[in-house]
């Protein structure tokens, strides 16, 4: 990108010529207007694209810290904000992201953190009492999604959950946070929020010092059930066919939808998921 900058006298020329041709000076003391115009000085400057700053709540979780891994790999600038802050995650990449501490549930212990940010992902969810499931993926995220609005933020990210049939009415505190949150981003960034809505995700979930490969179920249940699209339609049953979806493809969906504009705002469901983590993005 590059743009000319033209010298204070040439600029101060360029208005006078303007406003006499608009009938405002129509003196003949001036001799300014019959000078032929010249830019006395042009040089070109390289501006460099602004750069992106990507928020990643919830960056020490088990899908978080997959979206601040794939966003780093694409040049972003990430930082994450988490109850517990810096993660124990000792992988070198951990060592390029901002670790922010703070609670969503208490205003004023977090705000600071969308300072400069230009995408916001929020993986921040989990389960306990319904009142606790309702809070954690519901309020939690109504909160971080009011303060991006408010900060003029363009895009927010909700990794969100499929319906479960059964589950929906046993984890009724779960779904219900999780639905009302998706209605929160829906009004507040009609044209920059995404909600992905996985069903179960597998990659390699740290517990404590252990890594669990959840690849071993999930991989090959993936390869079966993501050409069985009907049976998941099945009303009671169906839920239970839809397929488990790996952990770098959630990821890439969410930082393509965090930074590509062209990306389209809504819910993107399991099937989506697979499609747009398969397509090369710009
Ligand atoms: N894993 C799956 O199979 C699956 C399937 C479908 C949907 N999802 C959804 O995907 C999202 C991520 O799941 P996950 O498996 O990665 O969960 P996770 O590992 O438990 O990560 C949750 C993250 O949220 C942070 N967090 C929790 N409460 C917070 C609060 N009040 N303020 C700030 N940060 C808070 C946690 O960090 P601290 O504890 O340090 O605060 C953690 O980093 C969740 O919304 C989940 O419902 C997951």
């Amino acid at each position: 990108m590059s743009r000319l900058i033209h010298s204070r006298s040439s600029l101060s020329r360029i208005y006078s010529l303007a406003a006499s041709r608009n009938g405002r000076f129509l003196s003949t003391v001036s001799n300014n207007v019959d000078e032929p115009f010249k830019v006395e000085e042009a040089e070109t400057v390289n501006v460099p694209p602004p750069t992106e700053k990507l928020l990643v709540l919830g960056g020490n979780g088990f899908v978080g810290s997959n979206i601040c891994k794939e966003a780093l790999d694409r040049g972003l600038s990430v930082a994450s904000l988490s109850r517990s802050g810096r993660s124990s995650i000792q992988e070198s990449w951990a060592n390029s992201v901002i670790w922010h501490q703070g609670n969503l549930l208490s205003a004023g212990s977090w705000e600071e953190a969308l300072s400069g940010v230009t995408a916001v992902i929020s993986c921040v969810g989990g389960f306990g009492s319904n009142s606790y499931m309702y809070k954690i993926n519901g309020t939690a995220n109504i909160n971080a999604i009011r303060a991006a609005a408010e900060q003029d933020i363009k895009k927010f990210v909700y990794i969100s959950a499929a319906d479960f049939g059964l589950a929906n009415y046993l984890l009724k505190g779960y779904y219900e946070g999780k639905r009302a949150a998706e209605t929160e981003l829906l009004t507040r960034f009609p044209y920059g929020g995404v909600i992905l809505r996985p069903g179960f995700i597998y990659g390699t979930r740290r517990v404590g010092s252990m890594k669990l490969p959840l690849g071993v179920i999930g991989s090959p249940l993936e390869m079966i059930l993501k050409h069985a699209k009907s049976l998941s339609q099945v009303p009671l049953v169906g839920p239970l066919f839809i397929p488990p979806v790996n952990v770098t493809s959630v990821a890439k969906v969410a930082v393509r939808g965090a930074t590509d504009p062209v990306f389209p705002p809504g819910i993107i469901d399991v099937y989506g998921i697979q499609r747009y983590s398969q397509q090369k993005s710009a």
